[in-house]
């Protein structure tokens, strides 16, 4: 955090407590081994094309791999879906990641079959920025599961919404 005022940081990040997010699971292809990772960082781009961006920190296992394929995955989790949340932000259950609920042929990116939402990106560019790079995708393939019911992310709490 050079140069960056520590109280300004600190606000920031109660700042960041207030801003509730969908929570959803990165993930890549590469050499046959699948990867993945949980990210918050996911916003929409646009419309025309349709696009999207993830953010990801240079410092995971994913990082570097993902600057090399032609596509990732974004799995957006449903409400019952906590566990994989955890799992995927956890090094020490990196083997047991993608042990069941997975489509793993490896010509696509791992999709999680009883996901919210799966988005097949096609990666087009990507950006270094402080601690982090943002990741812009083109989407190819989407798929939903119809009933509407996301795993939240909120003052480092997994919720759901009551809407
Ligand atoms: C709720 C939650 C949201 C997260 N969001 C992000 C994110 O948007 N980007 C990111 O790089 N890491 C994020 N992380 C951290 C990664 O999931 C975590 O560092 C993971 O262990 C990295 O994978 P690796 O262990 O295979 O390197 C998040 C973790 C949690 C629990």
């Amino acid at each position: 955090m050079d140069g960056s005022d520590p109280q300004l940081v600190g606000t920031f990040r109660q700042a960041m407590r207030r801003v509730a997010s969908t929570v959803n699971i990165i993930t890549i292809c590469v050499d046959g081994q699948p990867m993945g990772i949980t990210a918050t960082a996911m916003s929409s781009l646009s419309m025309d094309p349709p696009s999207l961006l993830v953010c990801i920190n240079r410092a995971t296992a994913l990082h570097n791999s993902l600057e090399d394929v032609s596509h990732f995955g974004v799995n957006v989790l449903h409400a019952d879906q906590q566990h994989l949340a955890a799992m995927f932000a956890d090094r020490e259950q990196k083997n047991l990641r993608f042990a069941e609920g997975w489509e793993l042929d490896c010509t696509r990116p791992p999709r999680l079959e009883a996901a919210q939402a799966s988005l097949l990106c096609r990666r087009i560019d990507h950006h270094p920025f402080g601690t982090h790079s943002i990741f812009i995708g083109v989407v190819e393939h989407v798929e939903v599961r119809d009933d509407i019911d996301p795993l939240l992310y909120l003052n480092g709490q997994y919720g759901r919404a009551s809407i």
